[in-house]
C-alpha cells in the first residue's frame, strides 16, 4: 500500500451517501483528491452542521451516474483518510427482508453478510504486506452508541440492530434469492456497504452505517419494485435522518476510544 499523507484538513468527520443528503443546491467548496487507486466519486464537499464542519462525498458521483458495482470504494475511503478524517458515516438506501422493518424505517445495522466478495476491489493490501483485519464487529461501537443515544434523545424511531446483506447489483434480486437471504438471518439488502466498511477498518477509520428502507425486497410484498417507491420512502425519512446525523456529530467524544483506531495492531505477520 502507498503511504498516505494525512491531515490535509482539520475536519474529522466524513459523510458518504446519496445526493439527497447534501444541504441545498448551492455550489459548495469541494476538495479534489488524487489517490493511488484512481479518482473518488466526486470532490469532498465541506458541509457545516451546527458550526461543525463535515466532509461530504456523493458515493454515486455529482450527477448520480456511478452505479453501485462501479463505485471506486478504495479511492473514496483513501481520500477521507488522506484529508484527515477519523470517523465516516455511510448512509444507504436498502430493501427490507423483514416484515417488521417497513419502508421509511431508519436502521442502524450491526452486522454484515458480504455477497460482493471476489467481485469488487476490496482491500488496500495486495502484497507484499499481508493484512487480515478483525471484522467480528464490522461497525464502530462508539459511533453506533452515539447514533442510538441521539435517536432516543430526539424521539426518532430507529431499528437499533440489523444484518445488512450486500449484493453486487445493479439488478434487484429474484424472489428466491430474497427467500434464501432471509434464511441467512439478513434483515436488509443493499448494494454499497461493502467493501466500503472493511476498507475503512483497513485504514483504522471508524465507520458506522445508517440505512433507510426504501422498499420491501423482491417477493416480500406482492407489488413489483420501482425506483420511484425507493426515492419516495427516502424522501419521507430525510428530515429525521438529517436531524439524527447532525445531533450525533455533536455528541461524539473528541478522542476516539474504540477498537477501530488500532485495527492494524494485530493484523499482520
Ligand atoms: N435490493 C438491493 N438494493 C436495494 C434495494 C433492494 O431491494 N432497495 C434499495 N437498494
Amino acid at each position: 500500500m502507498t503511504e498516505i499523507k494525512i491531515g490535509l484538513t482539520e475536519i474529522k468527520i466524513g459523510l458518504i451517501g446519496g445526493s439527497g443528503l447534501s444541504e441545498g443546491k448551492v455550489k459548495k467548496e469541494a476538495i479534489s483528491v488524487e489517490t493511488p487507486y484512481g479518482q473518488p466519486s466526486a470532490g469532498y464537499e465541506v458541509e457545516e452542521y451546527n458550526s461543525l464542519k463535515v466532509l461530504f462525498l456523493k458515493r454515486h458521483g455529482p450527477e448520480h451516474s456511478i452505479p453501485p458495482h462501479k463505485v471506486n470504494y478504495r479511492a473514496n475511503i483513501y481520500g477521507f483518510k488522506h484529508l484527515g478524517v477519523e470517523r465516516v458515516f455511510g448512509v444507504f438506501a436498502v430493501g427490507s427482508l423483514n416484515t417488521k422493518i417497513s419502508p421509511g424505517s431508519i436502521v442502524i445495522p450491526d452486522q454484515i453478510i458480504d455477497f460482493t466478495q471476489g467481485v469488487r476491489e476490496s482491500s488496500f493490501y495486495e502484497g507484499p504486506k499481508v493484512v487480515h483485519i478483525d471484522f467480528t464487529e464490522p461497525f464502530c461501537s462508539e459511533m453506533r452508541r452515539a447514533l442510538i443515544k441521539t435517536a432516543k434523545n430526539l424521539n426518532i424511531a430507529i431499528v437499533p440492530t440489523a444484518t445488512y446483506i450486500c449484493v453486487n447489483g445493479p439488478r434487484l434480486e429474484t424472489a428466491a434469492e430474497i427467500r434464501f437471504f432471509r434464511k441467512t438471518g439478513a434483515d436488509i439488502v443493499g448494494m454499497t456497504l461493502m467493501p466500503e466498511a472493511s476498507l475503512a477498518r483497513e485504514l483504522e477509520l471508524c465507520y458506522a452505517a445508517v440505512a433507510v428502507v426504501g422498499n420491501y425486497a423482491a417477493g416480500v410484498s406482492k407489488k413489483p419494485l420501482t425506483v420511484r417507491e425507493v426515492i419516495e420512502s427516502m424522501n419521507k425519512s430525510r428530515e429525521s435522518l438529517k436531524k439524527l446525523l447532525k445531533e450525533t456529530f455533536k455528541i461524539l467524544p473528541k478522542e476516539r476510544n474504540c477498537y477501530c483506531k488500532d485495527a492494524l495492531k494485530n493484523a499482520s505477520f
